[in-house]
């Protein structure tokens, strides 16, 4: 299998090194190959160039991509996709006037996905997830992060931990799984929190880490949820079976997340919408990387991640959809693109990079995925015809594209017959 695609107008995202992360002014450059050419075999990039030394090259598929943009695959290092039902229920109980926190607090939210996931079986589960994910692999990203996290209980997350498993073996996106074991307090542990935390540390990380399917765990660490304590003795069980966190911290309220996370070396710190000047501090000099959801700060109307702040402390950063029933039901990463733009006050190159690269990054995925870089995975986005790369996010809410390429395969999205499985 190969296939080399001709005439590109703007190739986004050359590094002939392999490049891991960027951060802070780093940020700002999106590295631009004009009248391009790119060659794929099997699944892997194998060269690229300008157009003028492209003659001689054979291929079994060409690609004449005249005006028109090629890029990595948008790289979602955040998303709980593998979820039952939905909660338009409490969509509309938010229009009426009701906060995320009040429907929480009455035992909505979590808890409602919670319920509904312990009663769907691994096979539906399965069906509505990975239908969920090959909408999303048709608008562009190919690889995901998925948390658990719905199912409350030993059984409900080691379900859960099955599915994403099924869904890495069968796929053809790349695929980080990740452990979310205290998502949520269930309703019969209300009173008796530790107990929960005991189900957690004691039983729910071995039996998981026995699975050997999640490298990552993830806590909300919030009020209401879970605080620093709570969080430091799941990150510290995690530690014991090798997870990396990958933590949610700072959504609504600063309790301390972010230094934990960097002191545990976390993988990533997510959510940020709530930040400080002593959060910004501890990721200094760190391997964390920060994540922001701007689809999540849209959907609940709370405060966007100040990225300018992030990325003018020299900071890396990565956005990410959240992708998730109760606090930001869509996927579409080429939405998360505009909203880093256009909220977030990321110029196009800097939201690029951070849904990219630096995508890959948060998901530990950086040396193989998030770059057009020989022998990095065949993962790409070919546009529609566009002037510039700007016209992606500049068009919010518009699709974009019009090909793809998954782990070295041309697919077409418009054919309802597509199949996205290996
Ligand atoms: O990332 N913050 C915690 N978890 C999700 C929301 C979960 C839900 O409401 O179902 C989030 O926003
Ligand atoms: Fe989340």
């Amino acid at each position: 299998m190969s296939i080399l695609i001709t005439n590109i107008k703007q190739l986004l995202q050359v590094h002939d090194h392999n490049v891991l992360i960027l951060k802070g002014e780093a940020m700002k450059t999106l590295s631009v190959l004009e009248n391009a050419y790119l060659y794929i075999e099997h699944d892997t990039i194998i060269e690229y160039g300008d157009m003028k030394y492209c003659e001689g090259i054979e291929a079994e598929t060409i690609v004449d991509a005249t005006g028109k943009i090629v890029l990595p695959s948008w790289c979602d290092s955040h998303t709980h996709l593998v979820y039952a039902g939905n909660r338009t229920t409490e969509f509309v109980d938010r229009i009426n006037g009701l906060s995320y926190a009040e429907i929480a607090n009455r035992g909505g939210g979590i808890l409602n996905s919670a319920k509904l996931l312990q009663d769907t079986s691994e096979e539906d589960l399965y069906e509505q997830s990975i239908n969920r994910l090959e909408e999303l692999i048709k608008i562009g990203t190919g690889a995901f992060e998925i948390k658990t996290g719905y199912g409350l209980t030993v059984e409900a997350e080691l379900k859960m931990l099955r599915v994403i498993k099924r869904i890495k073996l069968e796929s053809l996106a790349k695929i980080t799984p990740t452990l979310l074991a205290a998502h949520a307090i269930p309703e019969d542990y209300r009173e008796k929190k530790p107990d929960y935390i005991k189900l957690i540390t004691e039983e729910l990380i071995p039996k998981a880490a026995k699975l050997n399917i999640a490298r990552y765990i993830d806590v909300f660490c919030e009020d209401g949820y879970f605080d620093i304590n709570d969080t430091e003795a799941i990150l510290k069980a995690g530690q014991k079976y090798k997870f990396r966190p990958k933590i949610h911290v700072n959504q609504f309220n600063i309790l301390g997340g972010v230094a934990l996370g960097a002191k545990y070396n976390a993988l990533s710190v997510d959510h940020l919408e709530e930040l400080n000047a002593e959060d910004i501090k501890a990721l200094k000099n760190k391997d964390t990387i920060p994540v922001a959801l701007p689809g999540c700060s849209f959907f609940l109307g709370i405060p966007y991640t100040p990225a300018r702040q992030l990325i003018d402390a020299g900071l890396p950063l990565a956005i990410a959809s959240d992708y998730n029933p109760g606090s930001a039901p869509s996927g579409n990463m080429n939405f998360v693109v505009s909203t880093a733009c256009i909220k977030l006050k990321m110029t196009p190159e800097e939201a690029i990079n951070a849904a990219t690269i630096n995508g890959a990054y948060a998901m530990g995925i950086s040396n193989m995925y998030g770059s057009i870089t020989r022998g990095k995975k065949a993962n790409v986005i070919i546009t529609k015809p566009l002037n510039h790369y700007s016209e992606i996010p500049y068009a919010f809410a518009h699709n974009p594209i019009e090909q793809i390429v998954i782990n070295g395969q041309l697919k077409d999205i418009k054919n309802p017959e597509e199949n996205f499985r290996i």
